[in-house]
């Protein structure tokens, strides 16, 4: 595991970017696995410069998000589909064909599960997964829980989640309780990891996730056992190492 430490959120981001860039440089076709949340949006304004200024190419591209909310439509701004849209995709030339997330309204969730991972596979794999961190440990939508969920899947969310993600939403109410999310085995098949993680509050999880015992009550953990994991922080998610 490499860990770096920045100095504050934008050389977090710039070095976040950076680490894509090359990867989709040496690979124009690459499989990027993306994450919505704060933490990636200031890499994906760096990656849309890149694509402005120096004609960083997304049109080879295929991407897989982590996971999305269960029971929005794709229109409804608190989607990550939404999110992706207005944050990145508009910015470059990636190809709606290229484009995947997890069909929040999907009438057989089981089925579109399924599908999923059976498109990554076909696409031969992520050959880069970006993720952030809950509070909780969690990545992608996988909660602490008493084991490893394997593959994409439904999942209830935490408490602690759901208020976590209520600052996007008018109500703690309207934050859905439900979301499909890649399994912890479809991300650590991921051939490179990278985990971003900013500020304060971050502090806490990221030791455990790091130093800590490896357990499904702390998914993150499971990162240790990745052979290729680049961890990204700032000063303030760094402080507990
Ligand atoms: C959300 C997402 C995760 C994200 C995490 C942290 O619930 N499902 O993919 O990594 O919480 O979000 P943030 O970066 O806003 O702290």
């Amino acid at each position: 595991m490499k860990i770096y430490v920045e100095e504050n959120y934008q050389k977090l981001s710039k070095k976040a970017a950076y680490i894509l860039a090359s990867q989709v440089r040496l690979k124009p076709d690459s499989v990027l696995g993306l994450a919505t949340g704060d933490t990636p949006l200031g890499m994906y304004r760096e990656l849309a410069a890149m694509h402005q200024e120096e004609d960083l190419d997304f049109k080879e591209v295929k991407t897989f998000n982590l996971d999305e909310y269960y029971g929005l439509e794709k229109e409804n701004p608190q989607s990550y589909h939404y999110y992706m849209m207005e944050n990145f995709f508009k910015y470059v030339n990636i190809q709606e064909k290229n484009i995947h997330i997890p069909d929040g309204q999907a009438p057989d969730i089981e089925e579109a599960c399924r599908r999923y991972e059976q498109l990554i596979r076909l696409m031969g794999g992520i050959d880069l997964q970006v993720l952030g961190i809950g509070r909780n440990g969690h990545i992608g939508f996988n909660e602490p829980d008493v084991k490893f969920e394997a593959t994409t899947h439904l999942v209830q969310l935490d408490e602690d989640t759901i208020q976590a993600n209520a600052r996007f939403f008018d109500s703690i109410h309207k934050v859905p309780t439900q979301a499909i999310s890649m399994g912890i085995k479809t991300i650590m098949q991921a051939k490179k990891i990278v985990l971003l993680a900013s500020g304060r509050e971050k502090r806490e999880v990221i030791q455990r996730a790091l130093e800590g015992k490896i357990s499904p009550e702390l998914p993150a953990s499971v990162l240790q056992l990745h052979n290729d994991v680049v961890v990204i922080l700032d000063r303030e998610a760094a402080g507990g190492l």
